[in-house]
């Protein structure tokens, strides 16, 4: 989700305001692929791990924004059939923070249509060592086919759609583990103008592309 701050510079408004429309973006992308009949899990980059060197007010007003975010939204995960996850090591946030996104897990655990994952303090390295961290701690030896025991949240699966908004064309270390065979989508739209009905240019384009996963 890149270009909030861009959005709101364009307008002569404070970055926070790039935030907060960023956040009205989340819920209608999320709803849409809640109604999507082949989409699972929608897995949004909110917080880096690299995110903490922005001006404090910045960090502090992400982290506020998450919390309201995450109180108005229950009733709509729980309308719209989702599941609240998150991926990242939430250790750093506030114990009001957490206890908020410790609530909405539990209260949306068994809404079935998506799986929301927020990856707050997110990296893709860190999740890879933290799960060979974990798996050392345990005695296993690491495969490729346990690997995914080990991650942030077990069972995602595989990556099949990965889109960056605001035109930078890099991971910038978003689910290095999973996005193996991903296919990529780079779009010049700014995350708060992104739309359902871009998403669904992207998923025409997704069925269109053949994917060999190495084979011929
Ligand atoms: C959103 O966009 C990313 C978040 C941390 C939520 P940016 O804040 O990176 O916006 P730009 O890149 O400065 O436009
Ligand atoms: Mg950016």
């Amino acid at each position: 989700m890149d270009g909030n701050g861009r959005w709101a510079k364009k307008r002569g408004l404070p970055r926070i305001k790039g935030h907060e429309q960023g956040a009205e973006t989340v819920r209608e992308i999320t709803t849409f692929c809640a109604n999507h009949p082949e989409i699972k899990v929608l897995t949004l980059y909110a917080f880096s791990t690299e995110n903490w060197k922005r001006p404090k007010p910045e960090v502090e007003f992400l982290t506020r924004l998450l919390e309201r975010y995450l109180k108005n939204e229950l009733p709509v995960y729980m309308k719209e059939g989702v599941r609240f996850e998150t991926i990242g090591d939430l250790k750093p946030f506030g114990e009001k923070l957490k206890k908020r996104i410790n609530e909405t897990k539990e209260a949306t655990k068994n809404n079935k249509k998506l799986i929301q994952v927020l990856a707050l303090n997110y990296g893709g390295r860190d999740e890879i060592v933290r799960a060979a961290n974990k798996a050392c701690q345990r005695g296993v030896e690491l495969k490729e086919s346990n690997f995914d025991d080990f991650l942030d949240v077990p069972g995602l699966g595989d990556v099949d759609i990965l889109v960056r908004t605001g035109g930078e064309m890099r991971l910038s270390n978003f689910l290095l583990w999973r996005s193996a065979y991903a296919e990529l989508f780079f779009t010049n739209t700014l995350w708060p103008d992104f739309s359902p009905k871009e998403m669904e240019e992207i998923i025409y384009e997704f069925y269109k592309r053949e994917r060999r996963f190495g084979g011929i």
